[in-house]
């Protein structure tokens, strides 16, 4: 079952990451980047995985480790008091609520340091293939990426006026969609491959992940999800919900997903999980 297959690359890459920091001692700082690593899906250092198999690859692990390590930096940073200010993560009290704002801050400054020593040093045997995986990591991570999505999400609230379909868009494919497609497309960079079907795989996977986490803040269950739920609409957040309603909104995840399956067709049967990870991401509870 693709739960459980997803269940199996998550450990996996938990086990990597735990082992890379054993022998770095019990201070706060290490103490909750070890916490802030647990818990997650695991979705993509799953992407990572199975696009490398897709090109004959097995060893992904530590690539998948990486963007996990870079996602798990984005959340700590993302639920500081300044930004989403938010108590539960993971179903776990935040790293600034179980420790203190400053450790917040410095373990997701470190769980950054660790994406890019997994991605630049541990990722693959060739060092041009490292060096393309750190360098394209950090401009998915960066203010061409992730953070400048962070910073218009920002924005948003303060704008005074509702964000158009085309600004949300263009939000959601940085904050969301930079990080899921360097995992969608991190495979074939280990494979020195071609990595357009992935490209667009992931483009459209990015959206819809980001719809249905937007739907889930609406209509989720706090503790399945074990964060809170709720939060964007008090924040006046921009989301495809609040500007499309809960309806539209779905459809546009399911359209997505479907664009997104489209996208594998050239590996044909092989890229079956991929897929079914994709109809996971409007599925999921969590
Ligand atoms: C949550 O990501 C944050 C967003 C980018 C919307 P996930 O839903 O993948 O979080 P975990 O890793 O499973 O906790
Ligand atoms: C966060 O988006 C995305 C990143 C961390 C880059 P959200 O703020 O919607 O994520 P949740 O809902 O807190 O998980
Ligand atoms: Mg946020
Ligand atoms: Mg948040
Ligand atoms: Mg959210």
């Amino acid at each position: 079952m693709f739960t459980d297959d997803l269940k199996a690359a998550a450990d996996a890459t938990q086990a990597c990451l735990e082992a890379h920091l054993s022998g770095w001692g019990d201070l706060p700082v290490v103490e909750g980047m070890r916490y802030a690593l647990r818990g997650g899906k695991g979705l993509r250092g799953y992407m990572v995985m199975e696009g490398a198999r897709l090109h004959g690859l097995t060893q992904a692990v530590e690539a998948a480790a990486a963007i996990e390590a870079l996602h798990a930096y984005s959340l700590v940073h993302d639920d500081l008091p300044c930004m989403d200010d938010d108590d539960l993560r993971r179903g776990q009290p935040t790293v600034h609520v179980k420790w203190d704002e400053a450790t917040g801050v410095l373990v997701g400054d470190a769980l950054q340091a660790l994406a890019f020593e997994l991605a630049a040093g541990h990722s693959s045997p060739d060092p041009a293939i490292r060096a393309q995986l750190a360098a394209s990591l950090a401009v998915a991570g960066g203010a061409q990426g992730m953070v400048l999505g962070q910073a218009q999400d920002i924005a948003a609230e303060t704008a005074g006026r509702p964000l158009t379909l085309e600004e949300i868009t263009a939000l959601q494919r940085n904050k969301t969609g930079a990080l899921i497609e360097w995992a969608g497309v991190a495979g074939a960079i280990l494979a020195g491959a071609d990595t357009g079907a992935l490209a667009s795989y992931s483009r459209y996977l990015g959206p819809a992940f980001q719809i249905a986490d937007d739907i889930l803040d609406v209509e989720g269950d706090a503790a399945a999800m074990g964060k809170a739920a709720q939060k964007d609409a008090d924040a006046g957040k921009a989301t495809f919900v609040s500007l499309l309603g809960l309806d539209q909104a779905k459809a546009r995840a399911a359209e997505l997903v479907d664009s997104a399956c489209a996208a594998l067709d050239p590996y044909g049967e092989d890229a079956a999980s991929l897929k079914e990870a994709a109809r996971f991401v409007i599925d999921r509870s969590s």
